[in-house]
């Protein structure tokens, strides 16, 4: 019944983007001064998991490129790449494709970047909340044409903990909020979906509307859920997603979600779910306690409190409830805590 598996995966950037208009226009708007040959303004997106805010800011890129062929864009990740090094490596190899030597310093990285671009450009920093090293901000800010899109779940999170040098930089920067989606717009996205990866007539307008409803706004476990489904019918031989697979397709799919978040999560993260799925229920001052004796070179509570347990959160791995003055942490669906500890 797949015909396509690769229009579910979650880089994949769908050729429609539904239902976000708006967003669209202003990040574009953002983008245009490039078009005359200006350095952009910088924006922000922020909002919660799976509203679109990594596709919106590709697919505008992607518009962009239609009207300037040859402008400098790279795409960071900065879950990934945290400190000011690995984010100025993946700079220079989007923006000049040019490898730099590896021994090469932050500051000759950023000679290097200013001196081989060509033109104003565009960088995307992906989940900006988890740069480590928040000074690479403020060498962005002096590459002479160089603009960016930054992508966090919410603004508190990313102020948090700047200096002031960076925070005056970034604060003029515009904001584009995105909130869940309503599930009209999750049938509309899976609709489109579901005629380009599966088979003629594999869902009806009921199936996809049920998914919608089970998956409260993130398009991502939306996704994931059709994808699950066509996949358990296959199984049985079906050429259509029947209505009682949808539950199940569902709570499987939030699973796979679930572990593919898991594998991303950083050493002092991964301590955290671990000492959540030996002891559930801690209140912060004991989830820190246990954090200490798990990881070997921890952060300090209040950049605990500020940078890894707000992800936790937003990418629903913990729920915090708050007990008599104080937050209690527990893992979301506890039953399979499904973890493969790497200690740090
Ligand atoms: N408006 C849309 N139209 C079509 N597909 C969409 C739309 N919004 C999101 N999607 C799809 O949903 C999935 C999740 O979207 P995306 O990765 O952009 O979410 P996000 O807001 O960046 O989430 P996170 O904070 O978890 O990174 C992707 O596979 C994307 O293709
Ligand atoms: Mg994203």
């Amino acid at each position: 019944m797949i015909r396509d598996g690769t229009v579910f995966e979650d880089d994949h950037l769908p050729s429609v983007i539904v239902g976000r208009n708006r967003h669209m226009n202003e990040v574009t708007d953002a983008l245009a001064p490039i078009e005359d040959g200006f350095r952009a303004e910088n924006c922000f997106l922020f909002g919660p998991s799976g509203v679109g805010k990594t596709t919106v800011a590709r697919a505008a890129v992607r518009e962009l490129r239609q009207e300037v062929l040859d402008v400098p864009h790279a795409y960071v990740n900065c879950w990934q790449d945290y400190t000011r090094k690995a984010v100025l490596e993946q700079l220079s190899r989007d923006l000049i494709g040019s490898a730099v030597s590896r021994s090469a310093s932050t500051g000759r990285l950023i000679e290097h970047v200013q001196h081989e671009l060509n033109g104003p450009g565009v960088v995307i920093l992906d989940e900006v909340d988890q740069l480590r090293e928040t000074e690479v901000l403020y060498d962005l800010h002096e590459i002479r044409g160089l603009s960016w899109i930054g992508i966090a779940n919410r603004e508190v999170d990313l102020f948090a903990d700047l200096d002031d040098r960076i925070t005056s930089r970034i604060s003029v920067a515009y904001r584009v909020r995105f909130d869940s989606y309503r599930e009209g717009t999750i049938t509309e996205i899976l609709t489109r979906r579901a005629r380009e990866g599966l088979g003629p007539g594999a869902v009806d307008e009921n199936v996809l509307a049920r998914i919608a409803r089970l998956t409260k706004g993130d398009a991502r476990r939306a996704i994931a859920a059709l994808r699950v489904g066509a996949r358990m019918a296959s199984r049985e031989g079906l050429s259509a997603i029947p209505m009682r697979l949808v539950d199940d397709a569902v709570a499987s799919a939030k699973r796979e979600v679930r572990q593919k978040t898991i594998s991303k999560l950083n050493t002092h993260q991964r301590a955290l779910y671990e000492a959540l799925a030996e002891e559930d229920g801690l209140i912060q001052k004991e989830l820190y306690a246990r954090y200490r004796e798990i990881h070997d070179d921890p952060v300090t509570l209040r950049y605990l409190r500020a940078n890894h347990l707000p992800k936790l959160e937003h990418y629903n791995l913990v729920d915090v409830e708050q007990h008599s003055g104080s937050k209690r942490y527990r893992l979301v669906d506890a039953d399979h805590p499904e973890l493969h500890p790497e200690r740090a």
